[in-house]
């Protein structure tokens, strides 16, 4: 991502400046892509599967080439297949992870210098690539957004595999940026007012097809925590033994605490005098009370939520509270305004954990809602299912396939999300069982109507809001 302050969003970009931005964009993501690979690991790392749940990073690496190829050599430039004999290795929908290791996976070296053809060939193709605003692959340089994206949403999942490796690669060395001053908010909730929101959009020319179409959703009131729900409260729900009682869990919930017998968040441990501490890429830390809680997957936040008598937003309460500018009467790309702003947003691997509470006022909503891109991804009540008038584009694998109750949303992205692959309608999807990604949540809870004075009965309103 280009340095310094705003991004210019690629729809106000004419097809000479986007050209730029993508040549620019494909490099930083490839240099982000062998940083957290090549450069850091040997060749026995690299081929190593570190969990069933993922693959091993080699699989990664040539995976994000494979689909460049696909996408902006054959469909777009219309290139013959350069090595038709690795097309099903590459395909997420031949293999599932846990058989990767098993297959004959290009090494390192050829895997990288795969990649390093692939991308030549792309940067010669771009010069003479039309973005025919009749075409939607092309139109506002649709297509080589989504490759760009798709290699960054790998190097997250790179970075969650890193997460479960035990020893630590030296890139992972934590930065410490300072972080300027952090300001508490003065309420733990904000009141989203009753009423209607533009949710998604039609217009935005790098989303994806789960983000579309815009519609106007009409929700009752609500109040939306400020921040995401901490280290300390998390811990708080733990010591009044909410793993141990059922009426906080989902009954699928509890059958997952029964059967896996977890007590604490993923990579939590305790030390000999009962403090908690946490494995962050490979170092043992105490748990950083005031950060946002980590690593914990959708049963967990459930659970969490009632017992702290709320529940999860949905996500268009999330996305309401993320996008809506009452005042203005429309929704905003990003928290603050339409404009990508680095000193905003807790994301893209500036930091190597979520920030602490009272961090990024300045990338409040204009409701007061904080750190709502960034930090953690957050579990939304929400399953996954396309908006009304939803159409699949350009392949019906990306979103279509896993729509439907197995999958819950998930909003904001992380601290280890790039801001290329997030914004305020980016929908991203997981099982509620999965804890290795970079996953917490906030709570939200009906506002009690107000009764109008005139005709309450102040005896059965109380009881009601009760
Ligand atoms: C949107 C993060 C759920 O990693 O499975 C990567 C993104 N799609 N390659 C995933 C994706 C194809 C996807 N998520
Ligand atoms: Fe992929």
């Amino acid at each position: 991502m280009a340095e310094g302050a705003g991004m210019a969003a690629p729809g106000s970009l004419d097809e000479h400046a986007l050209k730029e931005l993508i040549a620019d964009e494909l490099g930083a993501v490839r240099d982000r892509s062998l940083g957290l690979t090549t450069m850091a690991l040997d060749e026995a790392e690299l081929t190593a599967q570190v969990s069933p749940l993922m693959s091993p990073l080699v699989w990664d690496l040539a995976h994000v080439g494979n689909y460049e190829e696909l996408w902006l050599l054959r469909a777009t430039a219309g290139i013959e297949p350069m090595r038709p004999e690795i097309d099903d290795l590459y395909d997420a929908f031949e293999h599932p992870r846990v058989e990767r290791p098993s297959l004959p996976l290009l090494p390192p070296s050829e895997a990288r210098s795969y990649l390093a053809t692939v991308r030549a060939k792309v940067l010669d193709a771009l010069g003479s690539v039309r973005f025919d605003p009749a075409n939607p692959l092309t139109s506002g340089g649709f297509v080589y957004g989504m490759v760009v994206q798709h290699e960054h949403q790998h190097d997250e999942t790179m970075l969650a595999t890193h997460q479960l490796r035990k020893g630590a690669p030296a890139l992972l060395d934590p930065p410490d940026l300072h972080l300027g001053t952090s300001t508490p908010a003065d309420k733990t909730e904000v009141l989203i007012e009753a009423g209607t929101f533009e949710m998604g959009t039609s217009d935005d020319p790098w989303t994806y097809d789960n983000e579309r179409p815009g519609h106007l959703v009409d929700l009752p009131a609500y109040y939306i925590d400020t921040e995401p729900v901490t280290n300390a409260a998390y811990i708080a729900f733990m010591e009044a033994g909410g793993y141990d009682e059922p009426s906080h869990w989902h009954p699928k919930g509890w059958e997952w605490r029964c059967e896996s017998g977890k007590g604490a968040p993923a990579f939590w441990s305790r030390d000999g005098g009962g403090q908690w501490l946490r494995r962050r890429f490979g170092r043992i830390e105490p748990v950083p009370l005031a950060e946002p809680v980590q690593h914990v997957c959708w049963y967990e936040a459930d659970a969490y939520a009632r017992w702290a008598g709320k529940r999860l937003p949905t996500e268009a309460e999330w996305e309401k509270a993320a996008r809506w500018d009452p005042d203005a009467g429309r929704s905003r790309r990003y928290p603050w305004g339409d404009v990508y702003e680095p000193s905003r947003a807790n994301l893209g691997q500036q930091r190597l954990k979520p920030a602490e509470a009272g961090s990024y006022e300045s990338g409040a909503s204009a409701y007061g809602v904080r750190r709502l891109l960034g930090d953690v991804w957050e579990w939304t009540s929400s399953d996954f299912h396309g908006y009304a008038g939803f159409e699949p584009f350009p392949y019906k694998e990306y979103s279509e396939v896993f729509f439907g109750p197995g999958h819950k949303v998930l909003r904001g992205g992380s601290w280890a999300t790039h801001p290329l692959a997030v914004r305020g309608t980016f929908r991203n999807w997981d099982y509620p069982i999965r804890r290795q990604i970079f996953t917490g949540f906030r709570c939200a809870r009906a506002a009690i109507p107000t009764v109008p004075t005139s005709v309450s009965s102040p005896g059965s309103s109380w009881k009601r809001g009760a």
